[in-house]
């Protein structure tokens, strides 16, 4: 059978490509070797300007296996359980499989478990919810219940590879697309800013996909910290510098306008939007992260409106983004705001000022320094 063969760096684009031109044969794997893919098609009906197109990818007749139609778990399960108990959906990061199991359940857990390992050869845990997002990291108990006994994996996204221990780092396989539209943004040149930035994925994929010269990120659960900086050394990344702390005591610390600031914490984000603001410039981009009840998405461009009112700031919203649902009737928005004027360091200086007062455990020699960096920052 024809096939394509390609460094696999150019496989997703040639694929597109024969999809588009209808010359894509469904129904067979794609042969993966060391750093080639060949990838089966119909025929290919102008050779010369395939080759054209694509000088480096070789036309070659090859043999392919048919696709085997995944099980599903459910099947596997139907004369013990009543499937329509079992969840539908859950979430995978890496070769872990995350599900809920309800009490009506949980006498099964051990056969749902291994039912979704007999289902998903790539899967090697399966770990249960124990409780919800919580406290200051965000991070999730989970228990396990089934295959190998780890919390930690590496996930593929947007061309990189994360590294992570899924209870003790907040991570959502869930916002790839946001991170995607996130990076597609992201123009040559930029300094951009990650707040929140946990095992370091927007980091990650905005250093790898676009021509930003510099990123920076601020996580405070020192966990997390460790595997950004893992992360950033797997995906050979130079231009991403990791800091581990809270952003109230760094942002001030870095002396630094950004072109762009992400704000990925939907739970609380609007205490931090004064700091935020205070390292934007004229023409700096915000991507203002919030939960929001489908019925008062405004209510997220308020807390914008608000934030920059106080510190006189002239603002426009890009873009409002509904980017995953929280709880029924409740989504995770993204609101892209423009600052339109440059400000004014009264207010940077006003701001860093109360900065220092709502971290009421400053050590006398962090209050000496926050006082010497606002002393410089009023100099320049
Ligand atoms: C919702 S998670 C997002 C993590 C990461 N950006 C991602 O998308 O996977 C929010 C992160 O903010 C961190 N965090 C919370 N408060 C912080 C603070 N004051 N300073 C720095 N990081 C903070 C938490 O530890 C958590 O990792």
């Amino acid at each position: 059978m024809l096939g394509i063969k390609t460094k696999s760096q150019d496989a997703e684009k040639i694929r597109k490509y024969l999809i588009n031109e209808n010359l894509f044969r469904y129904g067979y794997d794609l042969i993966k070797e060391k750093s080639k893919i060949t990838i089966p098609v119909k025929k290919i009906y102008d050779k010369i300007g395939f080759q054209k197109k694509f000088p480096k990818a070789e036309i070659v007749d090859t043999r392919f296996i048919k696709t085997q139609k995944k099980q599903d778990y459910k099947d596997i399960l139907k004369k013990k359980i009543d499937t329509s108990l079992l969840p539908s959906s859950f979430d995978i990061i890496g070769d872990i499989i995350i599900i809920d199991i309800t009490d009506e359940i949980k006498n099964f857990q051990k056969e749902i478990g291994e039912a979704l390992l007999l289902a998903n050869k790539n899967i090697k845990t399966i770990l249960k919810k124990s409780g919800m997002h919580e406290g200051e990291f965000r991070t999730q108990k989970l228990s396990y219940v089934a295959g190998i006994n780890t919390k930690e994996t590496v996930y593929k996204e947007n061309n990189v590879r994360l590294k992570l221990d899924v209870e003790k780092v907040y991570f959502s396989p869930r916002l790839s697309k946001e991170r995607k539209r996130i990076y597609q943004l992201v123009k040559q040149g930029e300094n951009v800013l990650v707040m929140f930035s946990g095992s370091a994925p927007y980091p990650c994929v905005i250093a790898k996909n676009t021509g930003a010269k510099e990123i920076i990120g601020i996580e405070k659960n020192p966990i997390g910290h460790k595997y950004g900086i893992e992360n950033i050394a797997l995906n050979k990344l130079k231009n991403v510098t990791l800091y581990n702390g809270d952003v109230l005591d760094v942002i001030p610390k870095l002396k630094k306008k950004f072109n762009r600031i992400l704000m990925p914490l939907p739970k609380g984000a609007e205490d931090f939007l004064d700091l935020a603001l205070s390292a934007t410039k004229k023409g700096s981009i915000v991507h203002f992260y919030d939960f929001e009840h489908e019925t008062e998405l405004s209510l997220g461009e308020e807390k914008v409106k608000r934030a920059c009112k106080k510190n006189k700031i002239k603002f426009k919203i890009l873009n409002t983004v509904k980017c995953g649902q929280y709880s029924p009737g409740k989504f995770r928005i993204c609101i892209d705001f423009k600052v339109c004027n440059e400000h004014m360091e009264k207010e940077n200086e006003g701001n860093m000022n109360k900065f220092l007062r709502m971290k009421k455990t400053l050590t006398d020699d962090e209050a000496k320094k926050m006082k010497k960096v606002i002393k410089e920052f009023k100099k320049d």
